[in-house]
């Protein structure tokens, strides 16, 4: 049986993307997308879809053994803004879904593991501008600590048991494929849904609040990039720093009115204003460049000119289809 490869929280905003990406190069059956509901997603069905909980190990272990499956991707987790809501679910699903893939990893029943890091792993003492690979890291959220703690321990397997595991400081991610969920930076997704649907937006941060951010195309594409990489160009077993283009709200509202002039924003920042305030405004990503030839394809302006046509097409289709 060929070895397969196994995607976790793959209904989420990064999952759907990767699994759809991962399947057109391997092909449908070779990618196992799994998730802790089931799904009526007709992509994330072209191929084998398992309904699993990555807090329960026998399970995964079972689902591992079941599909020959030799690289696992852990998406599945609290993100910021939800987490601050429940820390201590947050923690255990953050923490201990990485202890169960990395133990496996360990006792060798895989042997390539992706897990996501995030700009979150920086804190209000972190330099703002141009964040250095590395740097001071004294995250204030939950999700940042366990960001970090995750980094570490990621590190540590790999130096300990010889763990080949691979992480990627995200950034705010912006697609119009799959909805983001309990982010800080999801106003970013939410702007361009609302100002072709009503032509107008709430912004839940202040118009100045600038944050990096990367198109969904180019998060794909780096992630896949660095799990093809030689394991030996991988130098940071903790994660990357990788960049896409930053911007405030209200810079992204000014990009916003040239396609539709009557835009209008207004802001009411809620508590996910401390959370975006703690956090790097730009990140300097050479050590991805170097070691692992990363570069972002999309600047603001062509984020922006994607998600206004691509969201615009989705919603004409769907009128037509309810016409
Ligand atoms: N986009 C994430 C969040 O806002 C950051 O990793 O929580």
């Amino acid at each position: 049986m060929e070895s397969t490869t196994l995607i976790i929280g793959a209904s989420g905003q990064i999952g759907i993307e990767l699994t759809m990406a991962l399947r057109k190069k391997r092909g449908n059956d070779r990618v196992i997308a799994s998730d802790i509901r089931p799904t009526t997603d007709s992509d994330l069905l072209q191929g084998p879809y398992e309904i699993l909980d990555v807090l329960d190990r026998a399970s995964l272990e079972a689902i591992i053994e079941k599909h020959n499956v030799s690289e696992v991707y852990l998406l599945a987790a609290l993100l910021s803004a939800t987490a601050e809501k429940n820390p201590d679910f947050a923690w255990k699903l953050n923490m201990d879904g990485l202890f169960n893939v990395l133990e496996l990893a360990k006792a060798k029943k895989i042997s390539k593991v992706f897990w996501p890091s995030s700009i979150a792993v920086f804190g209000p003492s972190t330099p703002r501008h141009n964040t250095p690979q590395h740097t001071v890291m004294e995250p204030t959220t939950v999700y940042g600590i366990s960001k970090l703690a995750g980094e570490r321990w990621c590190a540590y397997y790999h130096e300990r048991y010889g763990v080949d595991v691979r992480s990627i400081r995200y950034p705010g991610l912006i697609g119009f494929r799959s909805e983001p969920g309990g982010g800080t930076t999801d106003y970013a997704v939410d702007i361009f849904h609302k100002a072709i649907e009503s032509g107008s937006y709430s912004c839940f941060l202040k118009e100045d609040t600038e944050l990096p951010m990367m198109m969904m195309e180019d998060a794909i594409r780096a992630t896949i990039s660095i799990m093809e990489a030689p394991s030996l160009s991988i130098k940071e077993r903790g994660g990357y720093n990788i960049a896409g283009c930053s911007f405030t709200p209200s810079e992204l509202a000014s990009i916003i009115r040239r396609s539709i002039p009557s835009f209008t924003i207004s802001y009411a920042p809620d508590f996910r204003q401390s959370i975006a305030d703690s956090w790097p405004a730009s990140i300097d990503d050479h050590a991805a460049l170097n070691d692992w030839g990363w570069q972002s394809e999309y600047d603001t302006d062509k984020l922006c000119a994607t998600m206004l046509s691509e969201i615009g097409k989705k919603k004409a289709a769907t009128v037509e289809t309810h016409a």
